[in-house]
């Protein structure tokens, strides 16, 4: 276990979950510490990607009916790499195999037979057990966890591998809440399932986490972002060029210039990583430990067109901690596709203009005996098929897709016509940008970053340096001895801190020096001790962890004192 997880099980931030019961890999339990920590991280993120954005939260459900699945391409395409030791029957991710016992870092790209092929070239063996690996398979194993809605057989479902595609599905009523216009975000904080071949380091690979995600909806001809709000923001740059050259060199870019050079494409995602340089810089993560990372081609989900990954370094190896994705138009299209709905958004002209529209007014006495019950479907197929693509009408026959399966038509049935009219405007598939942020990650190297130890009177301490915003406590507050009074003085201040909306621990179990060393192991930006002097001027010593510096200040300004040190409106050193 290394320090952090055993400081983080100690100390009440994470744990492995249901021990008692022997515990199973990849789920993990947030302490007292832990889930402050994890909600004041979230917080912040509410504050930045929908407060201050103008975007809208929802909270969808988190089982999944598969119709959804099989329209995301997650059922088809949502799959990491297994391969199953002979000897001892642990399951392994193959791409970590090879990636972790060889100079190949990009494994996870590469198709499974080649894979197969280099843990045989390599003679690569089991992590669990050491027996070879030479001669198993490599097979595609689906990361989302299936389950049964309802009794019986029930009707198949999932939990969801992202929150993401709630934004999707309730995309129609979205847009009505957005007046139906672009661009506007819908953004969703909530648990994500993976059933992760290989769970590990914690919070990092857990089979359920929490995701924090933004689905921004653009129109891909319309303005982009203000970027004179971030022109200040450096991103540390590592593109898919720099990393298949072998190199090492970040850029360091403001979104414009990243924009001007061509090395990130789309301003949305220029202004996202600059949102979210800064956010994890808020919540503590170390900019000297931190870059943007683009996906090698191969490396692309199956629904991206491009991606950044924001990444932390802990423990020599990069933590993909963000994602900020170009979905393009793939999700609502597919939505579009399968779904009784419209997701599109009427875009209206500044002058009405005359087009030409392709449209089908299918024979449906050819396609009623010929299709049945989908004659109606097939329909709405080829009409759909005609506005997206009318060179699909060219040849002799028209394939379009009903409930999975293919029907050819004859095109002369489809009584296909393209006709000029005059619109006002015109349905546009809006495309989407999605920051996605991993929470446990974040806190995970939130922690990382911020543990330290240091030397405090001669005597070693460690110390957490969490920014007081997300420190799971924000003040501890002793007497000196519980006598004489100063117990009761210090419980009545706790209560009144607490009142004031104050995150407040108490404190009087051994002496002073160990209660302080217990708040700085969990993160306490301040302490306050009510002493002999208390008594009599109603002042007490407020004590800052990173410095250790002491102050006196008025009891009855400990409220407003502590907030505006905690919110950033004031330093400790001008008290
Ligand atoms: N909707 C986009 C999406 O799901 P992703 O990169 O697969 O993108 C988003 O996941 C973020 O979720 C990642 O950047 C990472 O921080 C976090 N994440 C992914 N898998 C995880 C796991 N097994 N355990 C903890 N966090 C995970």
């Amino acid at each position: 276990m290394s320090e952090l997880d055993e400081l983080a099980r100690r100390r009440g931030f994470f744990f492995q979950a249901n021990e008692a019961y022997g515990g199973v890999s990849g789920f993990y339990t947030y302490g007292p510490e832990g889930a402050a920590l994890k909600r004041n991280v979230e917080e912040t993120w509410r504050d930045r990607f929908v407060t201050r954005e103008g975007n809208m939260e929802i909270d969808a459900p988190t089982v999944t009916p598969e119709p959804v699945f099989v329209a995301s391409g997650h059922l088809d395409g949502f799959d990491d790499m297994l391969v199953e030791c002979a000897e001892c029957g642990d399951s392994h991710r193959a791409d970590h195999v090879v990636e972790d016992n060889t100079d190949i870092e990009d494994a996870e790209t590469y198709p499974t037979g080649k894979v197969e092929d280099i843990i045989a070239e390599h003679d690569l063996a089991c992590p669990s057990c050491g027996a070879p690996l030479a001669g198993q398979s490599v097979d595609e194993f689906n990361l989302m966890f299936e389950t049964s809605i309802g009794p019986g057989s029930g009707q198949p479902g999932y939990l969801r591998p992202e929150t993401a595609q709630g934004m999707f599905t309730e995309f129609p009523r979205l847009k009505e809440y957005a007046r139906n216009q672009l661009p506007f975000g819908a953004a969703q904080i909530g648990a994500g399932y993976r059933n992760e071949i290989s769970p590990r380091n914690a919070l990092v690979r857990a089979r359920e986490f929490t995701m924090a995600e933004l689905e921004y909806f653009v129109d891909p001809e319309g303005e982009g972002p203000d970027l004179s709000r971030v022109e200040d923001v450096e991103l540390p740059l590592y593109p898919a060029g720099a990393q298949e050259a072998d190199g090492e060199e970040y850029l360091h870019l403001t979104p414009r210039e990243a924009l001007d050079e061509g090395v990130v494409g789309d301003e949305w995602v220029a202004y996202f990583l600059a949102r979210s340089k800064a956010w994890f810089e808020r919540v503590g993560v170390d900019m000297e430990r931190f870059r943007f990372r683009q996906h090698l081609p191969g490396e692309l989900a199956h629904y991206a067109s491009d991606c950044w990954d924001a990444e932390g370094e802990v423990d020599g190896d990069w933590i993909e901690l963000e994602g900020v994705a170009s979905r393009t138009d793939y999700d609502l299209s597919k939505h579009s596709e399968h779904a009784d709905d419209t997701f599109t958004v009427f875009k209206q002209y500044d002058e009405p203009k005359t087009v030409e529209r392709a449209t089908v007014d299918p024979d449906m006495s050819y396609l009623g005996p010929e299709f049945g019950g989908d004659a109606g479907a097939v329909a709405d197929a080829l009409e759909a098929l005609a506005a997206r693509d009318r060179s699909a009408f060219d040849g002799d026959e028209v394939t379009v897709e009903v409930d999975g399966d293919e029907v050819t038509v004859p095109t002369e049935k489809t009584g296909f016509s393209v006709e000029e009219v005059t619109e006002s405007g015109r349905h546009i598939v809006p495309h989407v940008v999605e920051p996605a942020f991993g929470v446990g990650r974040a806190v995970y190297t939130v922690l990382a970053h911020n543990y330290d130890t240091d030397e405090v009177e001669g005597e070693t301490r460690d110390v957490l340096r969490l920014p007081a915003e997300v420190s799971p406590t924000t003040v501890g507050v002793f007497p000196l001895m519980d006598k004489d009074g100063l117990g009761d003085t210090a419980r009545d201040l706790a209560a009144d801190l607490r009142e004031a909306g104050l995150s407040v621990t108490y404190d009087d179990s051994g002496n002073i020096g160990r209660r302080y060393r217990r708040q700085d192991e969990v993160g306490t930006p301040y302490c306050v001790t009510v002493d002999y002097e208390s008594l009599e001027d109603g002042t007490v010593t407020l004590r800052d962890r990173d410095t250790t510096d002491q102050v006196r200040v008025d009891a009855d300004d400990l409220g407003d004192v502590l907030r505006s040190l905690r919110d950033g409106d004031r330093e400790f050193a001008e008290l």
